[in-house]
């Protein structure tokens, strides 16, 4: 019973830390995304990103993710990704540039992710973009920690 106390009350501690903060973020059978810029507080150690898409085009043809990169790596990342093919969701596997990722989705579905803002500073210069081929040059944005 002791040790069980113990577990209960390091698991309250962790929770009592953990700042979860809710993103939402949509596109469409346009090429879009509705929103250019993200920011979240720097409070939040977790984000929970949700990526809808509301169009109706499969995901063969539009399909839509959400990837987080340094500002730096995201060119060279989002060439990266259409060489993955789509069984990879567009993103190169292993390749410690990418920050966070969600699937690719077609029309009419959702997608989240939570991911630890560990990895990511205030100071960062962070873009969020859709890896699906030839989406990158329209569908990204800034990702700021206010
Ligand atoms: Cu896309």
């Amino acid at each position: 019973m002791k040790i069980f106390a113990m577990i209960l009350m390091s698991v309250t501690a962790v929770m009592a830390q953990a700042e979860t903060c809710e993103l939402t973020i949509n596109s469409n059978d346009q090429m879009q995304f509705d929103q250019q810029e993200m920011t979240i507080d720097s409070s939040c150690t977790e984000v929970k990103l949700t990526l809808n898409h509301t169009g109706k085009l499969a995901k063969n043809v539009m399909g839509h993710n959400w990837v987080l990169t340094q500002t730096a790596d995201f060119q060279a990342v989002a060439q990266a990704g259409m060489t993955a093919g789509l069984d990879n969701n567009h993103v190169p596997v292993g390749d410690d540039r990418v920050l966070a990722h969600t699937e690719v989705i077609g029309g009419g579905e959702s997608t989240s992710i939570t991911f630890s803002t560990s990895e990511l500073s205030a100071d960062g210069d962070y873009t969020f973009f859709c890896s699906f081929p030839g989406h990158w040059a329209i569908m990204k944005g800034s990702f700021k920690i206010s």
